[in-house]
């Protein structure tokens, strides 16, 4: 795989010293927990609470380009979500086909544009004809990029381009001593995308838990309490402004 240009927004230091800090937060990654919690709460099956947190996908989507957000990754399956009883994963990959397939219409209508990161090359693949068909469909808009972590986790991102990386320096392509973070940064799934600002997570937890932890090096984390399908626009526009007031200094004074 060639690497792409790393944008020059994707430095942070670069991007601060130049002054092209925009007030809030281009791009927001989510760990949408606790819909699991929320269904219990109500004595429904587990089950309910993923559907439910469909509909705060949907709002969140809907919310996000209002707030300056361009870029939204959602971690909607991780790489050890396999681990979960079978019916659950089958549910939750259920879900993601009957979104993707219910919403692509007004995603489209409404200039989000799809894309996905993980080793999803390893879904079925009947969900992986959808994913390649969204991505397509969408290439071309430009209000909003949603991005779906789909069999994601940063320490298989991380493995992938390191080994990318010994590739090139077995083959005589590239000297040991010249690779630097730049190099790794230019070959995870996030390659293209602009410099992760802020990380929210649901319900409570205070754990990246395997996502975009090399991305998030210079995130804010906003931790809220609320469960993902209570999670709603209004959450979004309240953790941007959390954002608004913290003082970010990539190292510097
Ligand atoms: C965590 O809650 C949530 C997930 C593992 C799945 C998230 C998936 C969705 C919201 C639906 C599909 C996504 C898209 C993009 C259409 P949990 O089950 O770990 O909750 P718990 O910690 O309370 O048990």
């Amino acid at each position: 795989m060639t690497s792409p240009a790393v944008p020059p927004a994707a430095h942070p230091e670069r991007r601060a010293a130049s002054g092209q800090e925009p007030a809030g937060p281009r791009h927001v990654g989510i760990i949408m927990d606790g819909n699991g919690r929320w269904a219990k709460a109500r004595r429904l099956p587990r089950i309910a609470g993923h559907k439910s947190g469909v509909e705060s996908v949907r709002k969140v989507v809907e919310a996000a380009p209002d707030l300056g957000i361009e870029v939204l990754t959602l971690y909607a399956f991780s790489s050890e979500n396999w681990k979960r009883p079978e019916d659950e994963v089958g549910y939750l990959m259920g879900l993601l086909k009957q979104y993707l397939l219910s919403e692509i219409a007004e995603l489209d209508r409404n200039g989000v544009r799809l894309s996905f990161i993980g080793d999803y090359s390893r879904l079925s693949p009947d969900i992986l004809a959808l994913l390649e068909g969204a991505k397509k469909r969408t290439a071309g808009n430009e209000r909003l990029r949603l991005v779906i972590a789909l069999n994601y986790g940063s320490q298989d991102e991380i493995t992938r381009a390191v080994r990318g990386i010994a590739r090139d320096v077995a083959a005589g392509r590239m000297a040991p001593d010249a690779v630097t973070s730049a190099d790794i940064t230019a070959r995870l799934d996030t390659a293209e995308l602009p410099q992760l600002d802020l990380v929210i997570r649901t319900s409570g937890e205070q754990r990246l838990s395997n996502f975009l932890m090399w991305q998030a090096a210079y995130a804010e984390l906003v931790f809220t309490e609320q469960y993902w399908p209570d999670f709603d626009g209004e959450s979004l526009r309240r953790a941007v402004e959390a954002f608004g007031v913290r003082e970010r200094r990539y190292g510097g004074l």
